[in-house]
């Protein structure tokens, strides 16, 4: 089913006193009301964010991991340059009573854009500090209405080998797809992001729309992404199926659990010289770590 129109009170869709909390999150006096240069505007949120430095755009936007378009990093701006963006629909279905298929512009409007400034830790080792433009999944969530047999949500990629060349290879199972558990999902700190830097997100970061969950390995976060699915059991998550040893589905970030070709205590900063070690949760434990009590994280990693 196509939505069609505006007219939905958002104050309906997301919970009154969620609603009234952002309206005193964006009335107070620290937030200012910036806008991107396609005149979509936005908050900062400071309480969130990490106050580290930020990485560079130039960096961020030039080191990739993008397998639709190469095994490479350093070529996928280039080969993603042509990836049409819009029109894009991303079909939200599964286990909800509001099933629907969103046009990528009216996800736009219909949350409240904040940018956050989160740490973002790569399973191989790199790390960055990304001002992320974005709506907290949760609110999507919300508004979808997932049935009491809804579990987790699966994240899938764009399926199309004509613009994504590295889907004519078999690298990967195509289309990526990631997973959360629900209550993974609706966490405050997980992001659907729409851009960085203030603007919509360059193709490759994962236009128009991709995941970011701060506390987990960077491969979590799925780009470029046309269907979330509410389903009962936990989805079969691409890296995890191509090599489950090495990849497990939760990829909580920890220092503690070693890939088994290399060791996870530090990383590498991009744009510093000498590595830094990891912190559990990629520094957000204070936040999640309650998800995971009773959860032995060396096994289930
Ligand atoms: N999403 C898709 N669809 N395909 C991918 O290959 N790579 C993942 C993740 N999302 C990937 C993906 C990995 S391994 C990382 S580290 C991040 O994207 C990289 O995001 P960035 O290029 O914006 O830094």
């Amino acid at each position: 089913m196509i939505e069609k129109d505006d007219d939905i009170n958002i104050s309906e869709i997301t919970g009154k006193t969620l609603y009234l909390n952002r309206r005193e999150f964006i009335a107070s006096a620290a937030v200012a009301v910036l806008s991107t240069k396609t005149g979509l505007s936005y908050v900062r949120n400071q309480d969130i964010s990490t106050n580290e430095g930020q990485t560079s755009f130039d960096v961020v936007a030039n080191y990739n991991n993008f397998y639709e378009f190469s095994m490479g990093k350093t070529d996928i701006i280039d080969l993603a340059k042509n990836l049409k963006v819009r029109p894009w629909s991303v079909s939200v279905e599964g286990l909800i009573n509001n099933p629907r298929v969103y046009d990528i512009d009216k996800l736009l409007r219909l949350f409240p854009l904040e940018e956050r400034i989160y740490r973002f830790r790569c399973v191989e080792g790199w790390s960055m500090v990304v001002p992320w433009l974005g709506f907290p999944l949760a609110e999507l969530v919300r508004r979808c209405q997932p049935q009491s047999s809804a579990r987790y949500v699966e994240f899938v990629t764009l399926h199309d080998t004509r613009q994504m060349p590295g889907q004519r290879t078999n690298v990967l199972t195509w289309p990526y797809v990631e997973g959360l558990r629900l209550d993974e999902a609706l966490h405050p700190l997980t992001l659907m992001a729409v851009g960085m830097y203030g603007e919509l997100l360059p193709n490759q970061n994962g236009a128009p729309l991709r995941l970011v969950v701060p506390w987990k390995y960077g491969f979590k976060s799925a780009k470029s992404i046309v269907t979330l699915r509410f389903v009962e059991h936990q989805p079969l998550t691409t890296w995890n199926v191509t090599s489950p040893k090495e990849y497990g589905f939760y990829a909580n970030v920890n220092p503690r659990v070693s890939h088994p070709r290399w060791s996870q205590a530090k990383e590498h900063r991009l744009g510093e010289f000498t590595k830094r070690p990891t912190m559990m949760f990629n520094g957000y434990a204070d936040q999640v770590a309650h998800l995971y009590t009773g959860i032995n994280l060396t096994r289930d990693f």
